[in-house]
């Protein structure tokens, strides 16, 4: 994750974190979301993470400076540990495809890469949980999208967030603006 998204982990941490509770986030990356969600306090964080590298060069020294916090890793990707899961009051989903399978199926033949996670981070929800995600929307949810969301949720509310992409960024993005979206179960 380049550093141009972190005003979007900004926002949807402030989303997870706003009831103070229990919190699950899928991705861990290099723990930008993580540290924000810690600082502004929470009952309890779990995180879903498949990968090594993120595992032991970002969460592991980050949970140590944490160490007296409610902090649990759960190692895999979200679709093999969902037996492991509890249930949450918000929900933070950063996974991106890790073949071109899911590419294919979860990008290219989706609204949104979150979508086929929606109905299982919804049931992981307590009533009136919060679920966020990288809508990959520039400035408006396309209707899909948000009969996608209602299908789920009961609520939702966006704002377009300005971003300041780099020319040379290697991720795919280029729009100078991504709405960030907030649904609640
Ligand atoms: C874009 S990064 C997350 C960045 C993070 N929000 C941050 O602030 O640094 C995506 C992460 O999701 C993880 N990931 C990919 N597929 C996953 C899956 N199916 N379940 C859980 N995590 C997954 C990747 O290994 C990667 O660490």
């Amino acid at each position: 994750m380049e550093d141009w998204q972190v005003p979007l982990m900004r926002a949807m941490a402030a989303f997870v974190a706003e009831s103070s509770g229990d919190v699950l986030e899928i991705g861990f990356g290099r723990g930008v979301a993580a540290e924000l969600i810690q600082q502004h306090g929470v009952r309890s964080h779990t995180i879903v993470e498949p990968h090594p590298v993120s595992i032991e060069r970002h969460f592991k020294p980050w949970q140590a400076r944490h160490s007296g916090n409610a902090i649990r890793l759960i190692e895999g990707r979200w679709e093999d540990v969902t037996n492991c899961l509890g249930i949450y009051d918000a929900v933070l989903f950063h996974a991106y495809p890790l073949n071109e399978e899911d590419f294919i199926r979860h990008i290219v033949d989706s609204i949104v890469y979150a979508e086929h996670a929606m109905p299982e981070m919804a049931s992981r929800l307590r009533p009136g949980g919060v679920f966020t995600y990288l809508s990959t929307e520039v400035d408006s949810l396309s209707r899909r999208h948000q009969r996608l969301l209602f299908r789920h949720f009961s609520s939702i509310t966006t704002s377009i967030l300005p971003l300041a992409v780099p020319p040379d960024t290697a991720d795919t993005w280029w729009a100078p603006s991504m709405v960030t979206v907030k649904a609640v179960k």
